[in-house]
């Protein structure tokens, strides 16, 4: 809770069209809490990917409010817009890391929203910045000899460390994550979504993770939203979620045989 008593992240009536009434999200209602991960589950085109893009304004919200910081992020324009954005820490199914830059250099860059635009890309951060870095590299479980290794000699696992790390960098106030696991293998996923929930319950930082693995989603949120059709459909803690649940999120019966 914040000082005003509601969560970190507020969204109401929320509605994205990409083609003129055809909406994808319908009337999105969430509050977003201080810390925790929240997974978003749904079958595929339910709007999950929509949902984290209007959040973070890679799309623009047909109706609604997205209240963040004591911001409505849905009528942020340009300047004041990439100010918001440097608070929402970004973790990517295909990391998005730059593969020639090194491991350090990559967790840097979680710095650059920040710094003023003329600044060159490296060098030029202070030594605070730099052994924070390193710090980073070091609580998402990457020993300190893979700071000067190149992003591109890296496993995916390890990949995706590098992107927490990056995404903590900014100091966010909130962490989106989009299928951060579907490029990873099942230890590697659960070794991920371990990290995950770690960084949210020690640093207090909601994490919202958009998921296809149910399992995993009961097994490391301490809330799961589900969707189906671009509305959400369940809404609890993961031991509320029974079958009857799930076979309203991905429809029928049969394939959880
Ligand atoms: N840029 C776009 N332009 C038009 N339609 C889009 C666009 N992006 C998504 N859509 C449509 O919006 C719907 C929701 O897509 P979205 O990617 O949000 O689903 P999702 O739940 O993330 O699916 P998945 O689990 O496959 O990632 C789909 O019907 C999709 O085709
Ligand atoms: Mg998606």
């Amino acid at each position: 809770m914040n000082a005003a008593g509601g969560g970190v992240l507020s969204i109401t009536g929320l509605f994205k069209e990409y083609r003129s009434g055809e909406p994808v999200l319908k009337n999105i209602n969430l509050e977003i809490e201080a810390s925790g991960v929240t997974a978003i589950i749904g079958p595929s085109g339910t709007g999950k990917s929509t949902l984290i893009r209007c959040i973070n304004r890679l799309v623009d919200p047909t109706a609604g409010h997205i209240i963040f910081r004591g911001e409505d992020l849905s009528q942020l324009k340009g300047k004041a817009l990439r100010e918001a954005r440097c608070h929402i820490g970004m973790v990517f199914q295909e990391y998005n890391l730059v593969e020639r830059l090194t491991v350090i250099e990559n967790v840097l860059c979680g710095k650059l929203g920040r710094l003023p635009i003329w600044r060159p890309l490296l060098r030029k951060f202070s030594d605070q910045d730099i052994t924070r870095a390193f710090d980073l590299i070091d609580s998402v479980g990457l020993s300190q000899e893979f700071a000067s290794r190149r992003a591109d000699a890296l496993s995916g696992g390890q990949r995706q460390r590098v992107g927490i790390a990056r995404a903590l960098m900014q100091e966010p106030s909130l962490i989106l994550a989009d299928e951060p696991t579907s490029s990873l293998d099942p230890k590697t996923s659960v070794e991920i979504m371990e990290l995950l929930d770690q960084v949210s319950r020690e640093r207090e930082v909601p994490v919202i993770v958009n998921i296809h693995n149910v399992d995993l989603a009961r097994r490391f949120a301490s809330r799961i939203i589900g969707m189906s059709a671009g509305q959400v459909v369940f809404d609890g803690p993961p031991d509320a979620l029974q079958d009857t649940h799930l076979n309203e999120i991905y429809g029928g019966e049969d394939w959880q045989a």
